[in-house]
């Protein structure tokens, strides 16, 4: 750890500083996107405030507040007028909801959700109060679904397809299990990465389910995509799936419960089948809270502090695999900001 004397206390007041403008800016671009105003700026770069404002029927002075703070945080670029447009990636990241790369649902996560949260933890640090994700409503689990849904693109498209021998598998009329399939963005994709193959989501949170089956319906997937209410052992058969997944759902899951969980998912596998987990691996170490790649499930372990969730440290994601009867290699890697992808293979 850094002495005090060589730390002076301008560069930490710079700090603080520095940290509000993070808030300011994270407010900015979810004004930005809310208003229109990202929107506009992918659809015609190039444009003044006042065409902005005229487009969307808001109030010019406001929009070029607006767009010359974006320009300061380098959200936005300009040229001379000043005509605006989003700087480089910015619209992938902000305007295209459809893309991996997409953060404004991470961004809407943290002005609607934990906003409210934070305030609520002041008074939850007296009583060890909690408010779990489940019964939250919709619109929270949407902007979930949102959050994860890079993760989710990621899981379907290339680490699945990637385990060696799982998609001729599937490719066979296999089969795949979602545990916390939430409000079923994963499955679709799924479905349509494997289009033999029968996908079954399990989630134990009603408002999110209500969503997925909805969208199962809608993209008329109903004969072999599924979203069931329960625990798995009691809606799926043993030794029935070629692989399990679960995308940022462990460390949702209730310590208590969990090896129950990974136990039950590996039992649902057919020998060879491959369980995939991404997640988030809580720091073990005073060395790795201040590792980079541990900075964002340190931050996830404060944000759902409130909502009761316990992020797993390495240790205990082994020891559930293990338990779990995985015990050929564990296989781990970090991708992003700090999500693990966990890979093993049922013997
Ligand atoms: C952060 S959400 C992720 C949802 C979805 N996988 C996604 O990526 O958007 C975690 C999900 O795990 C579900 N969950 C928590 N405990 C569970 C359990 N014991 N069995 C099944 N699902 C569970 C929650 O209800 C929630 O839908």
């Amino acid at each position: 750890m850094e002495k005090d004397q060589e730390i002076t206390a301008d560069a930490q007041v710079a700090r603080v500083f520095e940290w509000r403008r993070g808030f300011n800016t994270i407010h900015l671009i979810d004004v930005g996107i809310k208003s229109g105003l990202v929107k506009a700026l992918a659809e015609a770069p190039g444009s003044t405030a006042a065409e902005l404002a005229g487009k969307l029927s808001l109030h010019a002075p406001y929009v070029e507040t607006w767009c010359r703070t974006a320009y300061g945080m380098e959200i936005l670029d300009a040229d001379t007028g000043p005509r605006w447009r989003l700087a480089p990636h910015m619209d992938v990241i902000l305007a295209n909801a459809a893309h991996p790369r997409y953060l404004g649902g991470y961004v809407r996560l943290g002005t609607e959700v934990a906003a409210d949260d934070f305030q609520r933890c002041v008074e939850a640090l007296r009583t060890g109060g909690a408010k779990p994700f489940q019964g939250r409503g919709e619109g929270f689990a949407q902007a979930i679904a949102e959050s994860t849904w890079g993760l989710q693109v990621v899981a379907a498209k290339k680490l699945l397809p990637e385990l060696p021998g799982l998609a001729p598998r599937l490719d066979a009329g296999g089969a795949i299990l979602e545990v916390g399939c939430g409000t079923g963005n994963l499955l679709l994709l799924l479905a349509k990465s494997f289009p033999k193959a029968r996908c079954v989501g399990v989630d134990i949170d009603v408002d999110s389910l209500a969503v997925a089956r909805g969208k199962i319906e809608k993209a008329g997937l109903n004969a072999r995509v599924e979203a069931r209410q329960g625990t798995i052992a009691s809606s799926t058969q043993p030794a029935s799936f070629d692989a399990a997944v679960m995308v940022e759902v462990l460390h949702e899951i209730a310590p208590s419960a969990r090896p129950g969980v990974i136990r039950d998912s590996a039992a649902g596998l057919k020998p060879g089948g491959w369980m995939l987990i991404v997640d988030e691996t809580y720091p073990s170490t005073l060395e790795e809270m201040r590792k980079p790649e541990f900075k964002f499930p340190l931050m996830t372990g404060f944000e759902e502090m409130y909502w009761g969730n316990v992020l797993p440290t390495r240790k205990e994601q082994e020891e559930l695999l293990r338990d779990a009867g995985l015990t050929g290699p564990i296989n781990r890697s970090i991708i992003g900001e700090g999500f693990t992808v966990l890979t093993a293979q049922k013997p």
